[in-house]
């Protein structure tokens, strides 16, 4: 992977940078604007240099089975203008579009209408990507957060011109790599969200490298479930190969007792007749629903966080869009306020969790790493590279 910093004599040449601007939108506005906001150093090193910049991105999922409904960048080009001038073109090739590049003075900045707005992004089409080529000089990955993705502009695009990785792509793979080879010890995984198949493979390996691994939101219900607990009404995905970890690793219910590194919640947080009610997991009854980890659960966790030389996060400890979020907040500001451990947060609903207390004025401290990645993050820790950035080699 050639970075970005490698880059000569490229005043008034063009970049193609692939951003993945996939940022959450309603009511034609951007809510959430962390992507944008780290794709902006790149912006700046190329605009410094005196190059050209032509954005390009995805959102949302595509053309529907009709051809007609792909959703349009303008609402991410005008968020972007918060932080750079930047002109929004609503194509990606055509007349309007290659006017709008030729024209271009030395550090402009265009945003190309959504990638996937042309079925040729996601059927790895080589005609698209040579179009798409012909735009521009060089190309910079700037998108780790879809870099999993076999798509035309992550994977066919780079071997057509020169590439490179972006600065955010480069801090993507430095800090998460940390908890390959020889992590710090003790390692500390702590384990949320749902979707038991697809974290499984996660959930294996860091029991094989990590000290300890704290599973909790949805996660945590199919292992209370398996080990026999009514989890009443709560959100349980199918829990294929759970058995297998539970006799390899028999769950640790106290804390630091020393004995195995599978740690489980002990409490929860039910929500019964409208009510929320802090239970120990064996009181759990048919009608309740478990929004998140209990109080003595979080206690239970502080000391593992307190001792740990890395922590690694990945999904929030409860179930966030139902009021389940008190324990996900505590963690991580004990995590980003408190502590001084060297910790990588995986993407998604903690990003925006990490927003709001940025907005709130709150300074993380320089040894957090906030990943811009969901599933490209889950992957990049289970396989230790990414489709994307193997392209870059
Ligand atoms: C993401 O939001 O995780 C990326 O932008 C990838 O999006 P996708 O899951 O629609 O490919």
């Amino acid at each position: 992977m050639q970075s970005i910093k490698k880059l000569k004599n490229i005043e008034g040449k063009i970049a193609l940078v692939r951003v993945d601007f996939n940022v959450p939108i309603k009511n034609d506005k951007v809510e959430d604007d962390f992507r944008i906001k780290k794709a902006i150093p790149t912006i700046k090193f190329l605009q410094n240099k005196g190059a050209k910049i032509v954005l390009i991105s995805h959102l949302g999922k595509g053309l529907s089975a009709s051809g007609t409904s792909g959703e349009s960048l303008l609402p991410v080009g005008i968020a972007l203008n918060k932080f750079i001038k930047a002109k929004f073109v609503p194509n990606i090739f055509g007349k309007i579009a290659c006017d709008a590049i030729f024209n271009m003075k030395n550090k402009d900045v265009i945003l190309l209408e959504n990638l996937r707005n042309d079925k040729g992004e996601q059927s790895l089409n080589k005609n698209f990507a040579k179009n798409l080529s012909k735009l521009a000089d060089f190309y910079v990955n700037e998108a780790f957060s879809v870099s999993h993705r076999k798509d035309s502009s992550i994977v066919l695009l780079p071997k057509l011109l020169d590439s490179y990785a972006g600065l955010q792509l480069e801090e993507e793979v430095k800090n998460l790599s940390l908890v390959f080879k020889k992590p710090k010890k003790p390692f500390l995984f702590i384990l949320g969200g749902a979707k038991f198949s697809t974290k499984m493979p996660l959930i294996q390996k860091y029991l094989k490298s990590a000290d300890n691994v704290f599973i909790g939101g949805a996660l945590a219900n199919n292992f209370l479930k398996a080990k026999g607990f009514e989890i009443g009404k709560s959100l349980v995905s199918d829990s294929k190969g759970i058995e297998k970890i539970l006799k390899n690793n028999s769950p640790l219910h106290k804390a630091m007792d020393g004995q195995g590194k599978l740690i489980l919640p002990i409490d929860v947080v039910v929500s019964s007749k409208n009510k929320f009610i802090n239970k120990k997991v064996s009181e759990i009854k048919k009608n309740e629903t478990i929004l998140d980890i209990g109080k003595e659960s979080i206690k239970m966790i502080e000391p593992y966080i307190k001792k740990s030389k890395l922590i690694l996060w990945n999904g929030p400890l409860g179930k966030y869009e139902s009021g389940g979020d008190v324990a996900t907040k505590k963690i991580i500001k004990i995590l980003v306020l408190q502590s001084n451990t060297k910790t990588i947060i995986g993407g998604g609903d903690l990003v925006s969790v990490l927003s709001k207390l940025e907005s709130k004025n709150y300074k993380l401290k320089p040894n957090l790493f906030v990943s811009t990645g969901g599933g490209a993050t889950l992957d990049f820790l289970v396989n230790g590279t990414l489709p994307g950035i193997k392209a870059l080699g």
